[in-house]
């Protein structure tokens, strides 16, 4: 059996909103870890640490999975999203961050990253949500600033709104 050292480094390349990135981690580094400190990629927030909180919440190719509960070396030629990818030149939110700012969504700010990413897969799998399904989904996010209200409304706004452009004739 190869024995592992503690310190070696392992090469890690992947795609990080739409950039390649490169870095090196130990074999047992979290995926939360390398994106924020190799990558710089602080959107993605470190909460519990073991999946149940749902802050580190990113899109791996496309599927959003706890980043904590994930090995960086298994993001080797993955294609991730994380809340950054949002809002890609700084300046212009996506409608739902825009949504989640006017329905007064964020509360402290700490678990809103992780959300955010849900509620855009959600929208993107099923523009027609229903609040049931809005609750469902937000209910693997723990937050302690609980409310959830002004969340459910800004995701049943922007469904609202993407179906009300979708129907307007081109
Ligand atoms: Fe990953 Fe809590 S930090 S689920
Ligand atoms: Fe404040 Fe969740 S947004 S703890």
């Amino acid at each position: 059996m190869k024995v592992i050292r503690k310190d070696e480094a392992t090469a890690v390349s992947c795609v990080v909103n739409g950039e390649r990135v490169s870095g090196s981690c130990e074999p047992r580094t979290l995926l939360t870890d390398f994106l924020r400190h190799e990558i710089g990629a602080t959107g993605v927030h470190v909460g519990c640490e073991h999946g149940v909180c749902g802050a580190c919440t990113i899109l791996l190719n496309g599927r959003s999975v706890r980043a904590c509960l994930t090995f960086a070396v298994q993001a080797q030629g993955a294609d991730i999203e994380t809340v950054e990818g949002l809002s890609l030149d700084g300046a212009a939110l996506s409608d739902l961050q825009a949504a989640f700012r006017k329905r007064h969504a964020l509360q402290c700010g700490f678990c809103t990253p992780g959300i955010l990413i849900s509620m855009t897969q959600l929208l993107t799998e099923e523009p027609m949500v229903t609040e049931d399904r809005v609750r469902d989904v937000l209910s693997g996010h723990l937050c302690r600033c609980t409310g959830y209200e002004g969340i459910v409304d800004a995701v049943l706004d922007v469904a609202a709104q993407r179906a009300h452009e979708e129907s307007e004739p081109a």
